[in-house]
């Protein structure tokens, strides 16, 4: 068997159950329980699988240019193996061609590929080539055009980025969703300190460091390993939580005795960062309608061992109907909406292909009722903030204007939309404060 012959069959395996409709991460999940790995491996396959599924239009582009049938035509095991192989050429600089290709090649031999073995041989060789050569398969295009095809993100996004946030700010966030995401802690202060933590990090040689401007945030710098054998763990001193998304608890300004209500809680991350502001001290209604995720939310709970919050399953718009008891009673809302995710494409490497602008449209329907079925829910002197991981207008600061226009009695506080536009930013993430006007 080839060196690295599993690694890059796993990473396959990745793309094929991506494919047919699997999440990457429980793909990646999934396939990795088969074999054993060494972390190194894992980030070998992570680098490959995600990075196949984000250049995905790029790599068809290469099939389509160096192969006598369109990648629509290929069967779909040979287009996701071509992948595998094209990836490594065109973005792995430090693996040579040979290797990309004669471990392509075998993965074919050994599968039901087995007769089209030729046929990736001969493209993969032909790819690299045509690099040699420099004959590049773009032609002519349009700006957007071009950032679509070279950052491989569909067209109609590249044309609704430029539109809202013209094109120099789009070349950035564009090339910002092809980096490797960030993986960033928060401490669970009602367990330990930063000062532990990262002490116990350096222990065991795990390299951290602080995140500007988080009081509890803290980013890994050593290589990605799983986060379940990551020390403190099991003993819930930490949580993993992007870096824009530990700016939103803060913005309710939670106190001791608050009581709070998270509308669409699960799985947690903020829940959890509201009871560890308010010091475990007040009364945090946690609400989802997902059974599912509302699973991980008490999973998340019990490992942080937080008392305040109490869990229900229910749909959030019918909360006022079911429990008109909470008609003006909470001191802070936080409604972390479902949306279009439109700002953690670095992370979540399918979601371009499969977000569309109808689904978007259905989000903001539920956001626009969910805003109007619970700001009845806010006592007068109370906040609520309204919060997005998308950077799409529409679901952001036009429905918040939409909903204040509608709603006169309140105002906006406070609002800001966070782009992911270089590898420091994090997610991108929007979040209003609105209050009744004094
Ligand atoms: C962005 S996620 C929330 C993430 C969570 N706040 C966190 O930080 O971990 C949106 C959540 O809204 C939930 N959701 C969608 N529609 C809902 C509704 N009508 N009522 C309650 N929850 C809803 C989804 O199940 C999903 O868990």
């Amino acid at each position: 068997m080839l060196e690295g012959y599993l690694q890059r069959k796993a990473a396959w395996e990745i793309l094929l159950k991506v494919s047919s409709g699997m999440y990457s991460d429980l793909a990646l999940e999934k396939v990795l329980t088969k074999y054993k790995f060494t972390s190194l491996d894992i980030a070998f396959i992570t680098e490959l699988s995600f990075g196949c599924i984000r250049y995905r239009k790029l790599l068809d582009h290469w099939i389509d240019h160096i192969s006598k049938s369109n990648h629509e035509k290929q069967p779909p095991k040979l287009r996701w193996l071509l992948h595998i192989g094209l990836y490594q050429i065109l973005k792995m600089d430090k693996i040579p061609d040979s290797a990309c290709i004669n471990t392509t090649v075998e993965i074919a031999k050994n599968s039901e590929l087995n007769k089209l073995s030729g046929v990736v041989n001969a493209i993969l060789r032909n790819v690299t080539r045509k690099l040699k050569i420099n004959n590049l398969p773009a032609v002519s295009m349009k700006q957007a055009e071009r950032i679509s095809f070279e950052e491989s993100l569909p067209l109609w996004l590249v044309n609704e980025m430029i539109d809202w946030f013209g094109i120099n700010e789009t070349k950035k966030i564009a090339s910002a969703f092809n980096k490797k995401p960030k993986i960033d802690f928060r401490i669970n202060t009602l367990k330990t300190t930063m000062k532990e933590s990262i002490e116990i990090f350096q222990k065991n040689n795990i390299d951290v460091g602080p995140i500007s401007k988080l009081e509890n945030g803290l980013v890994l710098k050593s290589k990605p390993r799983s986060i379940r054998k990551l020390p403190g763990y099991f003993e819930g001193k930490w949580l993993i939580q992007d870096r824009s998304s530990q700016w939103v608890a803060p913005l309710l300004k939670p106190i001791k005795g608050d009581k709070i209500l998270d509308a669409c809680a699960a799985p947690g991350t903020k829940t959890t960062h509201l009871a560890q502001l308010i010091e475990d001290d007040g009364q945090i209604l946690a609400i989802d309608k997902s059974e599912i995720r509302l699973n991980l939310l008490k999973e998340n709970v019990e490992r942080l061992n937080i008392k305040s919050i109490k869990i229900i399953r229910i749909d959030a718009t019918k909360l006022k109907d079911i429990k008109p008891e909470y008609i003006n009673y909470f001191d802070k809302i936080l409604i972390d909406a479902p949306c279009s995710g439109l700002g953690t494409l670095a992370r979540n490497p399918d979601a371009r292909w499969k977000i569309t602008k109808d689904s978007i449209k259905q989000l903001i329907t539920i956001q626009e009722k969910l805003l109007e079925t619970i700001i009845p829910l806010l006592n007068k002197n109370g906040l609520l903030v309204y919060s997005t991981c998308t950077i799409c207008p529409n679901e952001n600061n036009l429905l918040i204007d939409k909903f204040l226009k509608k709603n006169n009695k309140l105002e906006l506080v406070f609002e800001k939309q966070i782009l992911p536009n270089n590898e420091d930013s994090g997610d991108g993430f929007y979040a209003a404060i609105v209050s009744y006007k004094k």
